[in-house]
């Protein structure tokens, strides 16, 4: 249990989903598939895309003002921004320093954390701690990607699979020794970095007349891979969160879950003993919207009133590192 007087409150959320709509019949427009093979292997049925012209802070810009209203706190209040992507709007400065100016939040420092779809957890688990310590008291944690501008959409074992979203919660320090985050815990295993990764557009190899011929600014996968371990990955991760917080599994009122794959969530639900009735799903509507997944999820959750006070949820996520988190919040 953590010895910490102060505790990480989630004040508010909010969420932004793209309006333009990709469904599945769609992309049979666009590669050799069918809206049954991505249902039945993956769940999904239509996903977002960000409109051209507009960048990763313009959805997070939305999802923040949600969450600031939410939690009524704010943009000049807060501490830190501190967003989960890997679709920044410029390879630097961040997109939390763009996000910070469009909200007008002159007292912050910024920054965007490098996780994939973990994105989220590893932002949480930062701004978590600076709270706990002192250094903040109001910290903005998104998770915000736009994942369609580095799809091949010529790759049907990929472009099926995401979409664009954003979602934001406001994490305040609190004393409330019943409720807030309860614990944190984050992995990582390098040696799957080419398992799922962009080949080029980095330090090593340059975008090049060469590396656009051969797409190599796009997504590259193993999903057999990926799927079997991100399952293993999540339950591991999610014992250790509740172990640390202290609570058991069936004391959680509801599991948020990466939204990557229905068959991925259903074998982690299994595995975890946990009903389905208990677990947020909504990557039929959405894809896999990277680091935005949990907390888009969070805030579709607790606008449904599947979140009350005094429920402890579950939140876990897995990608591309391979990269993994879970963290347990009584609410
Ligand atoms: N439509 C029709 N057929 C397809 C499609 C498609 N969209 N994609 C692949 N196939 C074919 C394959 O070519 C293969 O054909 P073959 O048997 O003739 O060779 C067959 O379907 C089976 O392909 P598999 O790859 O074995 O299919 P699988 O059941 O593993 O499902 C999937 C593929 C959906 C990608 C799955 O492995 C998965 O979801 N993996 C996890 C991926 C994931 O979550 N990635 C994101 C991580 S998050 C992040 O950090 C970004």
């Amino acid at each position: 249990m953590r010895s910490s007087q102060i505790r990480s409150v989630i004040l508010g959320t909010g969420s932004e989903l793209p309006s333009r709509v990709i469904t599945n019949a769609a992309l049979e427009r666009l590669v050799d598939t069918s809206d049954e093979w991505i249902t039945s292997r993956t769940g999904i049925k239509e996903r977002r895309v960000l409109e051209e012209g507009k960048g990763n802070a313009d959805m997070a810009y939305r999802a923040a003002v949600r969450a600031l209203k939410d939690a009524a706190i704010e943009a000049k209040d807060l501490d830190a921004i501190i967003m989960g992507t890997v679709t920044p709007d410029y390879p630097f400065p961040s997109s939390a320093c763009v996000l910070e100016d469009m909200l007008g939040a002159r007292r912050c420092f910024s920054f965007d954390v490098s996780a994939a779809c973990s994105g989220f957890l590893n932002a949480l688990a930062i701004g978590d701690s600076m709270i706990r310590t002192g250094m903040i008291r109001h910290a903005l944690v998104l998770g915000s990607d736009a994942l369609s501008r580095m799809l091949n959409w010529k790759d049907r074992g990929t472009c099926i699979l995401f979409g664009d979203g954003a979602g934001a919660v406001v994490v305040g320090a609190s004393h409330d020794g019943h409720r807030g985050i309860l614990s944190t815990k984050l992995r990582t295993d390098g040696s799957y970095v080419k398992t799922l990764y962009v080949p080029a557009g980095g330090s090593l190899k340059p975008a090049s007349a060469e590396s656009v011929k051969k797409n190599e600014h796009t997504i590259a996968m193993n999903g057999k891979e990926v799927f079997k371990i991100a399952v293993r990955s999540m339950e591991e991760i999610s014992r250790a969160a509740l172990d640390e917080a202290d609570v058991g599994i069936e004391q959680i009122s509801l599991v948020i879950p990466h939204q990557a794959n229905l068959r991925i969530i259903s074998a982690l639900a299994e595995r975890l003993k946990v009903p389905m009735s208990k677990v947020m799903v909504n990557l039929d509507r959405y894809g896999n919207t990277s680091a935005a997944s949990v907390p888009v999820a969070l805030d579709e959750a607790r606008r449904e009133g599947r979140i009350r006070n005094g429920d402890i949820v579950l939140l876990n996520a897995f990608g591309a590192g391979f990269a993994w988190g879970a963290a347990v919040v009584k609410f």
